[in-house]
């Protein structure tokens, strides 16, 4: 019996993301077709080791990790070693990984992929920059009537952004790959910040992955408190926002979120907005609605999934 979702992570870890691969390995409903690494966080030889780092911790040595862009399309790599450390995952000591990472290119990957599978059968799931997104549409367009839906963390409206006042990370690293990405007619399903920041870590939260005990328990802990300081501090809460295990909790209990399919285009034009994603919430354009942009989070249903799912590793 094929698994519910099959999928294609794409991702830049990352404290987060490292959670949302975990729950994604976890999960039965999942099967990971393969991830593919993108520069964002930290640069790309961190990303992917890192992506293999974690796949080692979930005892999954057997996935497939492959290395994709080194740069946006068009702009200069930012990173944020401010948010996750030089390493891109500080906070546990993890082992340097032993599982290969995969000769072909994350883009020929992603590509191939949906040329071989059934017709919507596959959904992408990025938790970074969508570079390798973005080039995999451009190098073979056809890609984008296979893709079953694009669920990814990204992008901001209500909440603003996170690295300038008008855009969140993601989107900002590469406008250009989120312009072609969101004009691409795949069915997008975005969690922005006005969702993830809902999802807050706590004392409490971080307690209950302490308290399983387990290699995954103890090292999510230590993942989450070291990622939890920068934004604890610069919102004052007492936790962290936990953006992109967002994505892989709407595939596995949809319910637990609440958004609205509307128009969603993205800032390319002026310094001042770039990256920023302008959500046409009221429906005052008629712009297409390409996006469900989620608002609403049931958080302790959400932190409730991943104890469950990361205590099974
Ligand atoms: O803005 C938050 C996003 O940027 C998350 O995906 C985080 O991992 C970073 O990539
Ligand atoms: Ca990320």
């Amino acid at each position: 019996m094929p698994a519910q979702h099959r999928i294609i992570i794409d991702t830049d870890p990352g404290q987060d993301d490292a959670v949302a691969i975990l729950l994604a390995l976890a999960s039965p409903e999942i099967e990971v077709l393969g991830i593919t690494a993108v520069a964002g966080n930290v640069p790309l030889a961190l990303t992917e080791k890192n992506a293999r780092k974690v796949c080692e911790l979930a005892g999954r040595p057997d996935m497939k990790v492959f290395a994709g862009a080194i740069r946006p399309l068009v702009r200069k790599l930012e990173t944020a070693e401010y948010v996750h450390g030089k390493t891109g995952l500080d906070g546990p000591e993890l082992p340097e990984p032993t599982m290969p990472l995969q000769d072909q290119h994350a883009v020929d990957f992603i590509i191939k992929t949906l040329m071989k599978e059934k017709q919507g059968t596959v959904t992408l799931c990025p938790l970074g920059a969508l570079t390798n997104i973005a080039l995999a549409l451009i190098r073979e367009p056809r890609i984008a009537s296979r893709v079953k839906e694009i669920v990814l963390m990204g992008g901001g409206f209500f909440e603003g952004g996170n690295v300038t006042p008008a855009a969140e990370f993601n989107i900002y690293v590469d406008p250009h790959a989120a312009d072609v990405v969101f004009r691409s007619r795949i069915p997008i399903v975005m969690m922005p910040l006005d969702v993830t920041h809902k999802a807050l870590t706590s004392p409490a939260r971080l307690a209950a992955f302490r308290k399983m005990g387990s290699r995954v328990g103890i090292a999510t802990a230590e993942m989450l408190e070291f990622f939890e300081r920068f934004d604890g501090e610069k919102y004052g809460t007492d936790g962290g926002p936990l953006h992109d295990p967002c994505v892989i909790a709407y595939l596995l209990k949809p319910n637990l979120f609440k958004g609205r399919k509307v128009n969603v285009a993205i800032e390319i034009g002026s310094e001042l907005t770039m990256g920023m994603t302008v959500v046409d919430w009221w429906g005052v354009t008629k712009r297409p609605k390409n996006a469900t942009v989620m608002r609403d989070i049931d958080a302790d249903g959400f932190f409730a999934l991943l104890v469950e799912r990361l205590g099974r590793l």
